[in-house]
């Protein structure tokens, strides 16, 4: 256990290596090393002039499990700081470990709002919000080419935090259908179709400017983004050397082309390491998700939720691992938010009513919802629902894919023109559509109805009993189609 007598210096292997950090923070908590014994570095950061002669401590690796302490950490707690992790801020490793030591011996520590700790990472996690909504919205990207039928982008930006991997599946969700290389000074992020990439940072006079195409940027992105005739003697002869001085070539492209050239699993900034996206191209099936719980773990671990008005719990799906029947709702309410469950509020219970006059087993049944948190307004002690918005619904598609994927089912039912919209990826209209068989994600047969909600919503008795015979009629056509 911890002498007072030795010092820990933990070093990260990045600015982002939030992995390295939660692993260190970890076992320190299971020794009993507390802050003050822990410095905090990252590997190639300039020294902060501090000149430490003494040989570190290391850190005791193979004690006998029950000689360790257990550790406690609360989700929200773990979430806070997985997002103050990504602020500028280099006092930030410290205080996050300091925050996690003294929850330990006070539990609920980090809904203390007045607490100098929990202030300051609320502040910095609030900071990383703002920074990551700026970069979602301010991204400007100039056309630099075209290979076959897709138009290839570049975009330069400055986030004042270290969020550029933690955007780039944002970006991929909305611009899904162009290449694209977004340079910062920290981090590159590129989207080729197929992967997400993560290289180094480069400079802004590396980007263009304008949307004049050059023949020389056509020609270099064009070999970036089309693996199959990457040939780096032939690029780097079309390329004027004007370009490759002011390029990190020596980092960044050769990184780019790598990954391009492998179609790597994802963008691994050093071998061997975590990867720093929780994202998969979708063609790596042995990168995917195995199974629902993984799905939903990695899930929870994106740094880059839209939390802004959204409550922290997840809610995940629910029902058999496989179905021929997946019901998609928009998102979780009060009460699925309070219980973690989907369609157990006054919304599910009427389902429950319907699927059952329609003759649907909800048990074998899966359930889930588009959308993955509860938005929400506060009004007193209530939360008002709030309507997710495209980019809400656009974050979570990929997620919702993957559900799909693996509970494989025959039929897919959209309630509500959320669920339609994530699974169309455009907006549908529910009254035109209703009781059709559309194309739905991965191949899958799509039927679109009403969300219950808008049953309870309808004022007068008998609408709402003509309303809710048309929605137990849909969900018996969903049923006929399901056992055709
Ligand atoms: N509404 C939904 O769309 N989903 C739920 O889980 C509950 C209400």
């Amino acid at each position: 256990m911890m002498s007072g007598r030795h010092h820990y210096r933990i070093t990260l292997s990045g600015e982002t290596d939030r992995e390295g950090w939660r692993d260190a923070a970890r076992r320190l908590l299971q020794h009993g090393i507390a802050p003050e014994a822990v410095s905090w570095l990252v590997e190639g950061r300039p020294d902060d002039g501090e000149l430490d002669l003494s040989p570190p401590a290391s850190l005791p690796t193979a004690d006998a499990p029950q000689s360790l302490r257990p550790v406690r950490i609360a989700k929200d707690l773990l979430a806070l700081i997985n997002s103050a992790l990504l602020h500028r801020n280099p006092d930030r490793f410290d205080l996050a470990y300091r925050t996690l030591w003294r929850a330990q011996s006070v539990p609920g520590l980090h809904h203390n709002p007045a607490d100098p700790d929990v202030l300051k990472l609320n502040g910095y996690a609030k900071a990383i919000r703002r920074d990551i909504h700026k970069m979602h919205a301010f991204v400007r990207f100039r056309k630099i080419g075209e290979s076959g039928d897709r138009e290839q982008f570049v975009a330069w930006f400055e986030p004042d935090h270290h969020i550029t991997a933690a955007v780039a599946p944002f970006f991929r969700n909305r611009f899904t259908g162009m290449d694209w290389l977004i340079v910062t000074p920290g981090a590159s992020i590129a989207w080729d179709g197929k992967a997400l990439a993560v290289g180094p940072g480069g400079r802004k006079e590396d980007v263009p400017q304008q949307d004049v195409v050059e023949a020389e940027w056509r020609t270099y992105y064009a070999h970036i983004f089309n693996p199959a005739r990457v040939n780096i003697n032939a690029m780097k002869s079309e390329m004027p050397m004007k370009y490759w001085k002011n390029l990190p070539e020596a980092e960044l492209i050769p990184a780019l082309l790598e990954q391009a050239g492998t179609r790597v699993a994802a963008m691994v900034a050093r071998p061997g390491e975590t990867l720093p996206i929780h994202d998969r191209p979708r063609e790596t099936v042995a990168e995917l998700p195995a199974s629902l719980d993984q799905l939903y773990r990695m899930l929870e671990r994106q740094p880059d939720a839209p939390m802004e008005k959204s409550s922290p719990t997840l809610v995940r799906g629910a029902g058999p691992d496989q179905a021929e029947l997946m019901i998609i709702g928009e998102q979780p309410g009060d009460q699925e938010d309070r219980q973690s469950l989907p369609f157990v509020g006054p919304a599910g219970q009427l389902l429950d009513r319907a699927l059952a006059e329609a003759g649907i087993d909800r048990q074998q049944t899966f359930l889930t919802n588009a959308v993955k948190r509860f938005k929400f307004s506060p009004r007193g002690k209530r939360r008002i629902h709030e309507t997710p918005n495209a980019g809400e619904i656009a974050y979570y598609r990929w997620w919702v894919e993957q559900e799909i994927r693996l509970v494989n089912p025959r039929l897919i039912l959209a309630l509500g023109a959320t669920a339609a919209r994530s699974l169309t990826g455009q907006p549908v209209k529910i009254a035109r559509h209703r009781g059709e068989i559309l194309p739905g994600p991965e191949g899958r047969s799509l039927l679109v109805t009403v969300h219950p909600s808008y049953l309870l919503r309808i004022p007068d008795e008998q609408g709402r009993q003509v309303e809710y015979a048309k929605f137990v009629r849909d969900l018996q056509l969903a049923a006929a189609n399901v056992s055709q």
